[in-house]
């Protein structure tokens, strides 16, 4: 069992701040940088934790072996945070719905929820009890970074946690919950509200527990008609950002709020009282830095296809991105977190984001 976090281990002072000065939009000497996806299978050490785990849920519900995969890309790379390795479809793992992976097929589970009397009977997990690997694996993590760097938290926004627990697993369109949003609103408004509880009770113990920061992946939030995207995840967000108590001033946790596909949105995530918003690679980031004027930090939004040109290639992209941010917010590089628009793929080349890491740096010197 996991120690738990001791005082002296929260308040160690951090070597690394800029991921947070620049969540704060303070001046940073140089871009800080993370990567969704940075722990897995591109990784070799990835993959041989995996075989000796057994499967992905053994080593995510073990707190050391969890501990052992989030730290794995940073001793190859001199990234900036380091991301909690787990999974968002815990919560609904742990609501009952019993949570499986098929290789090559991604993530089901056993009991889907797929009327208003299934949804019924949902209630909020115990954090500390039902999703007590998850909180141990913060406070392990927290331990041996030892003040490295920050340690980011995580979780799926409401509407995206429903996609998997209607449809039962991925879908191509989303056949079913958008039924649902269309036969039964009033059963999907249930289901997206208990799963707001849980989000924020989520997210509040693994700051408790030691996250430094916290992201909220909208991954389906794009493929919403901008009505239902404003009725079905957008309020939920709101929700989050207002009700998710996260401190002031130096010691704040900020929130970043991540969507793939919802840049129409980007005035509305800014309002929400958010830190950051996340942006995934269909918007430049001068236009998104001019829409939100100021008013978050923004986080992104490489191509994650980029890894799969040459050294030159990446180097190029790279700047082209960092320039983008700068142009768009007054000529200051200030007040942004560089990041892929969306997760790495296993085929990438460990290599090649070396390369991607130190162009960041390098291009971005003050
Ligand atoms: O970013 C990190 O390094 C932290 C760990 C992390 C994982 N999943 C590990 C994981 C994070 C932040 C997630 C979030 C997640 N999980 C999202 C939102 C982000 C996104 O990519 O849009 C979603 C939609 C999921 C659901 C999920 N879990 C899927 C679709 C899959 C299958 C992926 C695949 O390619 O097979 C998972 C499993 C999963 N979660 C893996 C990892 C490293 C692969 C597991 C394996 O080793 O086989």
């Amino acid at each position: 069992a996991a120690a738990p976090c001791k005082d002296h281990v929260l308040s160690t002072p951090l070597k690394n701040d800029r991921f947070l000065r620049a969540l704060r939009r303070e001046p940073v000497d140089h871009t800080p940088v993370w990567l969704m996806r940075q722990a897995g299978r591109y990784l070799p050490e990835y993959r041989a934790s995996r075989a000796q785990a057994g499967s992905f849920l053994a080593m995510a519900k073990n707190p050391d072996l969890a501990c052992e995969v989030t730290l794995q890309p940073l001793r190859r790379f001199p990234l900036d945070a380091a991301i909690l390795f787990s999974d968002i479809l815990t919560i609904p793992d742990a609501m009952g719905l019993e949570l499986y992976f098929v290789d090559g097929e991604g993530p089901k589970f056993r009991k889907p929820v797929r009327d208003a009397a299934a949804i019924a009977k949902l209630g909020v997990p115990d954090m500390e009890t039902e999703l007590r690997y998850v909180m141990d694996a913060v406070r392990v993590i927290r331990r041996e970074l030892d003040g490295s760097v920050p340690l980011i938290g995580f979780s799926g926004s409401p509407w995206t946690l429903a996609c998997y627990m209607v449809e039962g697993g991925g879908s191509k369109n989303f056949a079913r919950i958008k039924a649902m949003a269309l036969n039964d609103p009033q059963a999907l408004h249930a289901l997206l509200s208990v799963n707001t509880d849980a989000v924020i009770a989520y997210l509040a113990a693994q700051r408790a527990a030691g996250a430094q920061a916290l992201q909220v992946f909208d991954t389906w939030g794009g493929v919403l008609s901008p009505a239902m995207y404003r009725e079905f995840s957008l309020p939920y967000l709101q929700r989050i950002a207002r009700e998710l108590e996260r401190g002031e001033g130096v010691d704040r946790t900020p929130l970043i709020l991540f969507g793939k596909g919802t840049a129409a949105y980007l005035e509305e995530l800014a309002a929400t009282g958010t830190d950051g918003v996340g942006v995934d690679w269909m918007v430049g980031l001068d236009e998104a830095a001019r829409r939100t004027g100021g008013r978050v930090a923004l986080q992104g939004n490489l191509d994650p296809c980029v890894l799969y040109g040459n050294p030159d290639a990446i180097r190029r992209e790279v700047a082209t991105v960092l320039d983008a941010y700068r142009d768009g917010n007054g000529g200051s590089r200030d007040g942004h977190v560089f990041n892929l628009g969306h997760g790495m793929s296993p085929d990438m080349d460990p290599e090649h984001v070396a390369v991607l890491v130190d162009a960041v740096h390098t291009h971005s010197a003050r």
